[in-house]
């Protein structure tokens, strides 16, 4: 099995994967989140941190665009291809109120005939009928009802798309509702380019129980799973549990990273909150270990809160 880490905007940044890379280093591939091309060419200093190679060493990293413009996308891909990138990632899911009117993320799946000329564009560039440079999709199975899913897929595999990763919800259920298991397989059915797996794989039984169900499936692309447990994939292929010390020299590191890439302790405050919202349910009282962890206003409260958590809090599961 391939194990991927989700694209996650504002939380598995390269602050985020460097920790976790350097303390676990079982990632295949990393995705960054998503990248918009500008209007002049230049990349936001956000996304060219994102993507310099001094802050992604020793990871197989896959530049994840989000376009519905094949020109803008030839462009930054041939950009970032400059800097050694050699794979990029449509994002067809991203559900937010304000990329989908624009016809992009999931929005971009409600026209496969656009679709389709998107990628009749992009694949008549030499760099991609080469295969010098290669393309995956992150895609949703529509945009309200998985039935839309059969004729976008008949799209996907008139290319050569390098995988089709499936985060099994359509647009308007966000990340509400279960991931509809009958509809991916049956797109896994289909698919003549790879299929990747997405969505709600939590727990090390989570894991077991889809691998039960699709034996063939040979990659899965995990989220929220990683960020409330970084010990999941881990624990996975080996059976070892994440310890109360590594999940304690974990979030030192990731504040340490904070803290340098902002040059700001209250900016590494709230990035450090957004990732406690997700580890907290290492915890058996995790709305408990949230209060207090929100409640923090400066720098220091927060550190006192997140080191008595660490050393006290009882972890679910032990
Ligand atoms: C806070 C947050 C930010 C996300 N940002 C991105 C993103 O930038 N690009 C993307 O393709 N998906 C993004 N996603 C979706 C995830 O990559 C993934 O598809 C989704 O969380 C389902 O997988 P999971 O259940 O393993 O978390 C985001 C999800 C969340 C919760």
């Amino acid at each position: 099995m391939q194990f991927y880490l989700a694209p996650m905007e504002e939380i598995t940044g390269y602050v985020f994967r460097n920790v976790y890379q350097k303390m676990f280093g079982d990632i295949d591939r990393y995705f960054t989140p998503f990248i918009t091309p500008m209007q002049k060419r230049v990349l936001r200093t956000k996304d060219r941190n994102e993507v310099l190679p001094e802050n992604n060493a020793g990871m197989h990293l896959v530049p994840q665009i989000l376009t519905n413009d094949a020109g803008q996308f030839l462009d930054l891909a041939k950009r970032l291809g400059m800097m050694g990138y050699r794979e990029f990632n449509l994002n067809l899911g991203c559900p937010s109120g304000t990329v989908v009117p624009k016809g992009k993320g999931a929005g971009f799946l409600d026209s496969p005939l656009r679709l389709r000329h998107f990628f009749e564009e992009v694949f008549a560039a030499e760099e991609f009928s080469g295969s010098q440079l290669k393309l995956s999709v992150k895609t949703r199975l529509g945009l309200t009802d998985a039935d839309e899913f059969p004729d976008i897929l008949k799209i996907y595999n008139q290319f050569p798309l390098s995988e089709v990763i499936i985060h099994a919800r359509v647009r308007s259920d966000y990340y509400a509702n279960h991931p509809d298991l009958g509809a991916f397989a049956l797109a896994a059915e289909n698919s003549v380019n790879p299929v990747c797996y997405n969505g709600d794989l939590f727990t090390a039984e989570d894991y077991l129980e889809f691998t039960r169900h699709f034996p063939a499936v040979d990659r899965v692309m995990m989220g929220r799973g990683i960020v409330k447990n970084p010990g999941l994939v881990r624990e996975i292929i080996t059976g070892q549990k994440i310890t109360r010390e590594e999940l304690c020299r974990y979030e030192h590191e990731l504040w340490k990273g904070y803290c340098e890439a902002y040059h700001d302790e209250n900016n590494a405050m709230y990035k450090m909150k957004e990732v406690w919202f997700y580890l907290k349910d290492m915890y058996c009282e995790p709305e408990k270990v949230l209060r207090k962890i929100r409640k923090a206003k400066k720098p220091a409260e927060f550190r006192a809160a997140a080191d008595m958590i660490l050393e006290r809090q009882e972890l679910y599961g032990r």
